[in-house]
């Protein structure tokens, strides 16, 4: 049951078998360009992608780092699928400045949790990988700070806009092109990360 719309973007769905409303937050029609992977797309790799780790990792113990904040909705999605022992960390690791859609070259690294990293088996979570600077920055960062070993799991790879050729994420749910993406977790000037699915932004939403 649809609810007529409250303030601006936002509008209510009445939820009868559990006599709950939820309130949703909609966006303009046309803010994706184009949909690049749905929902189902989504679940159906990760879960491809969480079999796959876990047969690597069978008999190891391996840390989960989740970088923040891109990520959170891919690794909260990939680690209920994953069948071997793990532990969490999240840590902070920042390139892009505001609103601009280009990489600045430095990252900012801020622990999240207390790193428990020292001789173990670390997966970094991310969102995406694109000239691969945080990445590289982040593996250099976690070897040196006694981990095991350092592996990359990235929800999105961007292959042509990579700087550190070298850089190779040995777990990628999807590659793709080289536009503007948001949604499931990537935003936009801070916004749009909670739409559970990824697209292409509309170039008249980039201000
Ligand atoms: C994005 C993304 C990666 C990084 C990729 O993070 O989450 O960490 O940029 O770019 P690179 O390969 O060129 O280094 P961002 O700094 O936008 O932070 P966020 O996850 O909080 O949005």
């Amino acid at each position: 049951e649809i609810m007529p719309s409250l303030v601006g973007s936002e509008m209510c769905i009445r939820d009868s078998i559990n006599n709950v409303f939820w309130r949703l937050t909609m966006y303009p029609e046309d803010l994706m360009e184009k949909v690049l992977f749905t929902e189902e797309d989504i679940q159906k790799r990760t879960l491809e992608l969480a079999k796959e780790i876990s047969q690597d990792y069978k008999e190891k113990e391996i840390v989960l780092l989740c970088t923040l904040k891109g990520a959170i909705l891919f690794f909260s999605d990939l680690v209920k699928k994953l069948d071997v022992d793990n532990t969490f960390e999240f840590i902070r690791a920042s390139s892009y400045i505001g609103k601009t859609t280009d990489t600045s070259g430095n990252v900012r690294i801020t622990n999240a949790t207390s790193l428990d990293i020292k001789n173990k088996d670390v997966l970094i979570v991310e969102d995406i990988v694109d000239t691969g600077l945080t990445c590289v920055r982040l593996t250099e960062y976690l070897l040196a700070n006694g981990a095991k070993s350092v592996e990359i799991c990235t929800l999105l790879d961007k292959p042509s806009r990579r700087v550190y050729k070298d850089l190779k994420p040995k777990y990628v749910a999807f590659k793709v092109p080289d536009c503007f993406i948001l949604g499931y977790g990537l935003d936009y000037d801070e916004k749009y990360r909670d739409i559970p699915k990824i697209g292409v932004i509309n170039p008249k939403y980039i201000k």
